[in-house]
């Protein structure tokens, strides 16, 4: 039986004719979104499309220009993510915001603590949690401390948290990104169960497949604007790239190698204790051949960000040895290193690979300042840089108003793109690429592979950390396997699937725990 009816249900959220002006860049252009009560709807886009934006307008971070937002059916216009709250709405940031010292409870409640006679109500607090994690499947020790959790778990600490204040409409900004394929299902099987219990989410992802399977309705930006609301069962991800991108959807892919046994890095028996929450290294060895692209799979948290920042002087080892085309590097300092042509896209690139407040020519330099053309003798050479910078953003498709804009002020990819530019664009022989393509659309993705496949053909030597698991199948020409600290298991990228890869990381393959 069917009854029609005139009025569409009210929507959980409606935002239309949503403008967003920054100075030289519109974000969003009159964006339309409609989000129906209880449904998963993903919003998908190239970098800059004004995804992020729209989100941060959402969540009471930044105000629109113009346009209106309802929730509910009420109009609503906040000021502050705390009215944002007040009306139900949460938002999971794709930097996760957690107090690393503090523990599971004090997370979740930190700033929204119970009391009880004026003092915190601890009791009351830790039955809250757990009657959350019970009642939504999401499971948590609340006396953890959080340094100690996989990433997967601290994104669980996060959705506790919005939900602990009492959201009903769940943002997350690219939860996918930092995890392996066994916790996207997790995550997967944790949103739709928030979804049975009536909750809305919206989620933003640059991985389509998972959009596809995952999504009621999926919104499509592009250059700040609303192309499409489409249902997932009516498009393939081939048609959805071509919506985002206006192209096709890349596959990460490389030709057997030239046969050259010349070892560009060569590391043997690198260890270091574990310290401030890191985690050990424990005897690795390993080498990466000219003209050749080495994989390194693991689990977040298992030793391969220690290993890259060991190799470029980051961190001191206690024991072992690393050598650049022959030489022992092992006592330089950072700086030595990059010199002799270690290119660094590093994992964190607002802690480590930019300065946000710094206009991109300055940022262009950053790690290469003491060299043309950057530098002339002792002096910065700043109309070389400027030239430098606007090739680099030609070159790698940075979308900016210009090279005097600051690093803050670009998309999340397109910060990506500006790390990847300058590394590469400094011609380096050894390349540490640690998630080159996270957070970036498949267009420019599509460019990194391609620049990676073509410095690997001239000769570059790179080690590719991801947690992309396709990526590193179709670039590597080898894969290691990182486990507590050291290298589990060496697998050929041409007979291995993402799911097995994913069951070495966790050590559930039998083989891949070496204890
Ligand atoms: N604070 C800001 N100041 C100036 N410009 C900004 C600011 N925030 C965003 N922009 C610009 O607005 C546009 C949209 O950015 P937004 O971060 O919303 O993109 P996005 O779709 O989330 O992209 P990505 O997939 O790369 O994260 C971009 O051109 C960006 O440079
Ligand atoms: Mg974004």
């Amino acid at each position: 039986m069917t009854t029609s009816t005139v009025h569409a249900p009210t929507p959980a959220v409606e935002l239309a004719g949503i403008t967003k002006r920054f100075p030289g860049v519109v974000a969003n252009d009159a964006v339309d979104l409609r989000v129906a009560e209880g449904e998963i709807h993903a919003v998908v886009g190239e970098n800059g499309a004004g995804k992020s934006t729209l989100m941060k307008i959402l969540y009471g971070m930044q105000a629109a220009d113009e346009g209106t937002m309802t929730v509910g059916g009420s109009e609503v216009r906040f000021s502050s993510p705390s009215e944002a709250i007040d009306a139900g709405i949460g938002m999971v940031h794709q930097h996760f915001m957690l107090a690393d010292q503090l523990t599971v409870l004090e997370n979740v409640v930190l700033g929204a603590e119970p009391t009880r006679r004026g003092t915190i109500d601890r009791a009351a607090a830790r039955r809250d949690l757990e009657d959350l994690g019970r009642s939504y499947g999401l499971d948590l020790d609340p006396d953890d401390h959080v340094e100690t959790l996989e990433v997967g778990e601290r994104q669980r600490v996060e959705i506790i948290k919005v939900l602990y204040r009492g959201a009903r409409v769940l943002i997350l900004d690219e939860p996918t990104a930092v995890l392996v394929p066994q916790e996207v299902e997790e995550l997967f099987r944790n949103l739709r169960e928030l979804k049975a219990r009536g909750h809305t989410i919206i989620f933003i992802d640059h991985k389509l497949e998972e959009v596809l399977a995952i999504a009621d309705t999926i919104t499509v930006l592009r250059q700040g604007r609303t192309v499409a609301t489409v249902d997932p069962s009516e498009v393939t991800a081939h048609q959805l790239a071509e919506l985002m991108v206006g192209s096709d959807l890349p596959t990460p892919s490389t030709e057997p190698r030239a046969d050259d046994d010349h070892v560009t890095l060569a590391i043997r028996g690198l260890s270091i204790p574990a310290a401030e929450g890191r985690p050990a290294l424990d005897g690795i060895d390993l080498e990466v051949r000219r003209g050749e692209i080495v994989g390194v799979a693991g689990v977040e948290g298992n030793g391969q960000g220690v290993l890259v920042e060991a190799i470029l002087g980051l961190r001191e080892a206690t024991g072992g040895d690393i050598a650049l085309d022959g030489e022992s590097i092992s006592g330089w300092p950072v700086r030595r290193r990059r010199e002799a042509g270690l290119g660094y896209v590093p994992e964190d690139r607002h802690r480590r690979g930019l300065l946000l407040d710094a206009p991109l020519w300055e940022n262009a330099m950053l790690g290469h300042q003491t060299t043309a053309p950057y530098a002339r003798g002792p002096w910065i050479d700043r109309r070389g840089a400027r030239d430098a910078t606007t090739d680099i953003v030609a070159d790698f498709d940075v979308r900016t108003p210009g090279i005097d804009t600051t690093a803050r002020a670009l998309s999340g990819g397109n910060q990506q793109k500006l790390v990847i530019g300058r590394e590469m664009a400094a011609g380096p022989r050894m390349l540490i690429a640690a998630h080159p393509t996270r957070g970036i659309d498949v267009g420019a993705q599509a460019a990194v592979w391609a620049d990676l496949r073509t410095a690997r053909a001239d000769g570059l030597a790179v080690l590719l950390v991801s947690a992309d698991l396709e990526e590193l199948i179709g670039l590597a020409d080898r894969l290691l396997v990182m486990l507590r600290g050291r290298i589990v298991a060496e697998l050929d990228p041409a007979t291995t699937t993402p799911m097995q890869l994913g069951g070495h990381m966790t050590g559930a393959s039998g083989d891949g725990d070496p204890s």
